[in-house]
């Protein structure tokens, strides 16, 4: 009970850190269909992990009817995970991600194969992928890296890269540290919050 409330604690401090627009946690907790999912997510990847796959299935159903992100119960995703906006997000069967990954709407970590293999990205930590990005196949995006909006990704995009275009071609990131992308204190007064 007490890590369950320290993981919501932390995903609620996640999209203050990541979204300038976010305020308080109580209006936060309510109105970021990217929280949802992601809560959701880690009770479905539970039953899928324990063999109860029909159950965790069918959740991750009713959450995609709700919120419009599609998670398959069988992805591992790490901690600090944010989907900004969410709707339209496809995350498949063998998709991993890592800590501190951020996505906006209408990205799709697919798979290009139809065989029952690892077929889906692999985003290691600190990834950031832009607004309807598609990275598709079993690549690996490196720590720190970021996938520009409307990108087609389908090879391993180095760490601390950016990644833009169709199909997308790489370029060092400013910085070699494996930070996130999105810093929104940089340039947001932050207002009081509601609740
Ligand atoms: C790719 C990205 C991370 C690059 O950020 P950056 O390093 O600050 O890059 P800049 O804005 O300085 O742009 C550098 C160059 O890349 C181009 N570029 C930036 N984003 C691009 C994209 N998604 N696709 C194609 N080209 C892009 C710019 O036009 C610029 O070209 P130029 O050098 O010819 O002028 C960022 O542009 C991006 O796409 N972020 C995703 C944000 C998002 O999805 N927001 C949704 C909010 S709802």
């Amino acid at each position: 009970m007490y890590r369950l409330l320290r993981m919501i604690r932390e995903d609620l401090a996640n999209a203050r850190d990541h979204d300038p627009a976010a305020r308080g946690d109580v209006e936060n907790a309510i109105v970021y269909s990217g929280l949802h999912a992601i809560w959701s997510h880690r009770v479905a990847h539970v039953l899928w992990t324990r063999g109860l796959r029909g159950p965790a299935r069918v959740l991750a159903q009713f959450t995609r009817f709700l919120t419009g992100v599609e998670i398959h119960p069988g992805a591992t995703i790490g901690r600090r995970f944010f989907i900004d906006h969410g709707m339209g997000i496809v995350i498949g069967e063998t998709a991993e991600i890592g800590d501190g990954v951020m996505l906006y709407h209408g990205v799709t970590l697919g798979g290009q194969v139809l065989t029952q293999t690892k077929r889906h990205p692999t985003l290691e930590d600190n990834v950031t992928v832009g607004a309807g990005a598609k990275v598709l196949g079993p690549i690996t995006i490196g720590c720190g890296s970021a996938i520009g909006a409307n990108a087609v990704v389908t090879k391993d995009v180095p760490a601390n890269h950016i990644a833009v275009g169709i199909p997308a071609v790489n370029r060092p990131r400013k910085t070699n540290e494996c930070k996130k992308l999105v810093d929104p204190d940089r340039y947001v007064d932050k207002e009081p919050p509601l609740f």
